[in-house]
């Protein structure tokens, strides 16, 4: 595999070309930012750690019969990956409330949600990623109500995985963002799973093991994405 030009790098990522036309290498950063890239910064080690994560958790959910766009670890921050069109859309799945779904119906974070919700929000950073309702997507040619029965059942599902998965290595997944690209004329898993995109609770402190710990300047943020990988056996 021929690591070729740059083709986009994003905030916390660059992704390359190769030499094959449907293949690409992602490179993760150690690069942080948060409410819309206002917050900017460094995590060190977060690349490595967001990296073999995802690929350990998309190689399970393949397993499992959820189609990603995995191909092949290449090293600590590189991985190939099948090139698809991303949807421009964050498909979000929430076992409790937190974060913004807290602050907008005023829910106490960490109250356990009866049901998992899953919601779309459509990308776009001069917008800000506003949640979008489900019928304004096929109204906009966005995703076809076929792409989004199909992007809620895979949310499930892997909720359904991850869920006692992760609570096996005390950690609980309080919610978990994402992404989804075209491929060949169906809906593949794309982008990432990792404390990037995923609010993950110590099961006995409630101590916040992911992104948060950046976000709300809690600190020990470099230890508690090592701490996440180490519990996961990375
Ligand atoms: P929220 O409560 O801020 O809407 O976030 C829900 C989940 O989605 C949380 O696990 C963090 C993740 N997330 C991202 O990965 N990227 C984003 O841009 C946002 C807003 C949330």
């Amino acid at each position: 595999m021929e690591k070729r030009e740059l083709l986009y790098e994003g905030k916390a990522k660059k992704v390359f070309k190769t030499n094959d036309p449907d293949l690409l290498i992602v490179d993760y950063k150690d690069d942080a930012t948060a409410w819309n890239g206002e917050k900017k910064g460094t995590i060190p080690g977060k690349g490595a750690v967001n990296n073999r994560m995802t690929n350990y958790i998309f190689r399970i959910l393949e397993e499992k019969g959820i189609p990603t766009h995995y191909v092949q670890e290449l090293s600590d921050r590189e991985t190939v990956v099948k090139k698809v069109k991303i949807l421009p859309l964050e498909v979000i799945v929430r076992n409790a409330a937190a974060g913004s779904f807290s602050k907008r119906l005023a829910v106490e974070e960490g109250l356990e949600l009866l049901n998992p919700t899953v919601e779309f929000c459509y990308k776009d950073d001069r917008l800000g990623d506003p949640l979008i309702d489900a019928s304004y997507m096929p109204a906009l040619g966005i995703a076809s109500q076929t792409e989004m029965n199909k992007m809620v059942e895979y949310a499930l599902t892997i909720n359904e995985i991850l869920m006692p998965f992760l609570e096996e290595k005390k950690l609980r997944l309080v919610d978990f963002k994402l992404e989804f690209g075209r491929y060949m004329d169906q809906i593949i898993l794309a982008d990432e799973i990792s404390p990037d995109t995923c609010r993950l609770w110590d099961t006995e402190t409630n101590d916040k093991m992911d992104k948060d710990r950046f976000r709300q300047d809690l600190g020990e943020v470099e230890e508690a994405y090592i701490e996440v990988a180490r519990r996961l056996g990375l």
